[in-house]
């Protein structure tokens, strides 16, 4: 299937996943994200399916979404970065949340690399660097600064589908994206004000050949 043809088929998944998520019960109050984690779980395999690459969660928190990603990197032979530093004294009550995160994910650890640190370092942007992803998530914050350095991060080495979370209701996020995508031309996005997030894909790189 040439780039055009996945990026139009993502488009119909899009609107298909839109329609699930807006007749969803919890969804206006859980801001268009009821079905987040079952939604990234599809999207990982629909990535894993058209390219080669590993999976890579930016931040993890809990391990929701992180048990579903796990499943398909098992399933199709992948590994699972997770990356979350879990740091102590913020609103989330992190240290209970990092143990909660540790027990969802104890029967994947076969598939899972925990990567606790901070992930706006330059060690971290190296770290990122090192592997190729079919499948990221980049969802650290409502801030510029933050949703930048984790694009420029992951963008260069990602080679399906981008997912950058709180779209529609963080300012600064689709400022960080447009930004992203003036320097990588080579994504589309693909979006729909139903969702909390938005879908970034690769052109070139979703061809077979590329
Ligand atoms: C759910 S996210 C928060 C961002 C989210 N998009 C929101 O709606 O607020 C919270 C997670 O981000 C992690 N986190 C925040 N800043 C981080 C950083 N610089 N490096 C790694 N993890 C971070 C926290 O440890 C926590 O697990």
């Amino acid at each position: 299937m040439n780039s055009g043809m996945v990026v139009a088929c993502l488009g119909q998944v899009l609107a298909r996943e839109a329609e699930m998520e807006a007749a969803h019960p919890e969804t206006k109050g859980a801001l268009g994200g009821a079905l987040y984690s079952e939604r990234m779980g599809r999207l990982a395999r629909a990535a894993c399916a058209a390219r080669p690459g590993d999976i890579l969660e930016l931040v993890v928190l809990s391990g929701t979404t992180s048990v579903r990603l796990a499943a398909v990197a098992r399933a199709l032979g992948r590994r699972l970065a997770c990356v979350d530093n879990w740091r102590p004294g913020t609103e989330y009550r992190l240290e209970e949340v990092e143990a909660a995160f540790l027990n969802s994910i104890h029967q994947w650890t076969d598939v899972v690399d925990v990567w606790k640190m901070d992930a706006h370092t330059d060690d971290a942007r190296r770290l990122l660097r090192t592997r190729d992803w079919a499948f990221a998530m980049s969802d650290d914050g409502h801030r510029f600064e933050d949703h930048q350095h984790e694009l420029e991060s992951i963008l260069p080495r990602c080679r399906a589908i981008v997912v950058v979370d709180d779209y529609y209701y963080a300012p600064e996020v689709p400022d960080a994206v447009a930004d992203a995508l003036k320097r990588h031309p080579d994504w589309i996005p693909l979006r729909d004000e139903r969702l909390r997030e938005v879908w970034l894909v690769r052109k070139a790189a979703t061809d077979a050949t590329a």
